[in-house]
């Protein structure tokens, strides 16, 4: 990995993953992903309503912090509000400082957010600041009112659009261009320009690593968004060749004056200030969504006890899960072979209580209160209990039940049911 250094002396990863449009769960693994891939530079945002999801990822690849640049951005509507949502944005992604800190949109209140960005500079809370979006103009009156000069100006950048004369501009303040869109937002047509084609066959690489290389090339910090390893593995792959000056001339012939994927007029600023500033909503939502994801894994081991079906039981169980059936511990060969000598038929569960507890992002708790119906000795019989099933978040999401505990619970005022068959 290549390094840029910052005007304040703070090295940034020149490469980085881009989060934006990424659900908390997909901002999760894609940040994941690239940590493994050797990534160490990951883009989000207040605005992108994810950035739980990567600081989970950040936790799961149990990379040191201090090795990964986390980068991310107050949103307008926010700026009146900044010190607090600075506070609040570290205590959504549990860190304890922010590697860059950026104002997304040039409209709202950005000098008394620049501000507040500059208090906790100082406070420790965030190791170097950006703008992005923000026009010449509106740099110069930053740059102007501010303590901390910005360190990093982040725009739409790619070779229809490689911004020079920004480029120029901010050169002469040591500030750092990131290019976002910087594969076109996965436009097909920018990536099968036929320059990229033949740059690709004479170095080996395919034609958006040729692209990439021209960002590194120009001097811009890239933040390629993916959610495949494969590219992510690709995406880094670009340090190990040079294009020439007069190739670098070639891919500037694609530049087009205002060919940009992206806009913004006063309109489109009214719309952004109006966004309610409680970025938390999406988080809230992704915290019922993997309730609803265990609560789904769990209906499947029980549908398994229920069709007494050991294919499915082996399937959603973990090899090494023991059962314990009111004080009987079994294996889950045991647990297989009692299902499939119909020693254990369950007829129906009864919840009374649900809780499902998550922890550390990989352990899932579930605990049920239930009346369970059960035949035994060919009788119906039924019977309260609490049962704790344990379940753990696999490499690809997925949850498999790695314990399962049945407490016979007997109230006071509890009569046993013993129906006949
Ligand atoms: N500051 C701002 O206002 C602002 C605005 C927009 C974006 N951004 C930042 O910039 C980042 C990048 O923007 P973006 O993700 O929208 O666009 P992008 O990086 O230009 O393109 C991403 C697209 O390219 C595809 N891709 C990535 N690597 C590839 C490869 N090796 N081969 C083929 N296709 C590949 C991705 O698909 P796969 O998932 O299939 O790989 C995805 O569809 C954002 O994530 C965000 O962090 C900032």
């Amino acid at each position: 990995m290549q390094y840029i250094t910052l005007n304040n002396d703070v090295k940034m990863p020149a490469e980085g993953l881009g989060t934006f449009l990424m659900s908390p769960a997909d901002a999760e693994m894609a940040t994941l992903n690239a940590l493994r891939a050797g990534f160490r530079h990951i883009d989000t945002a207040n605005g992108y309503y994810n950035e739980a999801g990567v600081a989970r990822g950040i936790r799961r690849s149990g990379v040191p912090r201090e090795q990964i640049f986390v980068s991310t951005k107050l949103w307008p509507s926010g700026y009146i509000r900044a010190a607090e949502h600075i506070d609040k944005t570290l205590a959504r992604m549990s860190l304890d400082y922010i590697d860059m800190l950026i104002l997304h949109q040039p409209c709202g209140d950005y000098l008394a957010a620049w501000k507040a960005m500059e208090e906790a500079y100082k406070a420790g809370k965030i190791r170097a600041l950006g703008l992005s979006n923000f026009p010449e103009e509106k740099i110069a009156e930053v740059i102007e009112a501010a303590e901390v000069k910005p360190q990093l100006v982040t725009v739409e950048n790619h070779p229809y659009h490689p911004n020079d004369a920004l480029r120029e501009y901010l050169a002469q303040y040591g500030i750092v261009i990131e290019a976002w869109y910087p594969l076109g937002h996965g436009d097909a047509s920018l990536r099968e320009e036929p320059v990229f084609a033949k740059l690709a066959e004479k170095y080996g690489k395919s034609p958006v690593q040729v692209i990439l290389r021209w960002h590194i090339q120009k001097g811009n910090s890239i933040i390629p968004g993916s959610k495949s390893p494969a590219h992510l593995a690709d995406n880094l792959d670009i340090f190990d060749f040079a294009l020439t000056d007069d190739e670098m001339a070639e891919i500037a012939k694609l530049s087009e004056p205002g060919k940009t994927y992206y806009s913004a007029d006063e309109s489109v600023y009214e719309k952004y200030l109006s966004i309610p500033d409680d970025f938390d909503v999406q988080e809230d939502k992704y915290q019922e969504e993997l309730k609803a994801e265990i609560l789904a894994a769990s209906d499947e081991y029980w549908k398994a006890q229920f069709d007494l079906d050991v294919e499915q039981l082996r399937r959603v169980c973990d090899p090494k899960a023991p059962f314990v059936h009111m004080g009987i511990t079994m294996d889950r060969g045991a647990e297989e072979e009692a299902i499939a000598q119909k020693h254990i038929v369950t007829v129906k569960r009864d919840d009374k209580h649900v809780d499902v507890r998550v922890i550390d992002d990989e352990i899932a708790i579930i605990l049920r209160q239930l009346e369970l119906t059960a035949l035994v000795g060919g009788n119906e019989a039924i019977n309260p209990f609490v049962a704790t099933e344990t379940y753990h978040r696999q490499a690809d999401g997925s949850w498999k039940l790695i314990s399962f505990v049945y407490t016979h619970i007997i109230p006071d005022n509890y009569q046993f049911r013993f129906l006949s068959k």
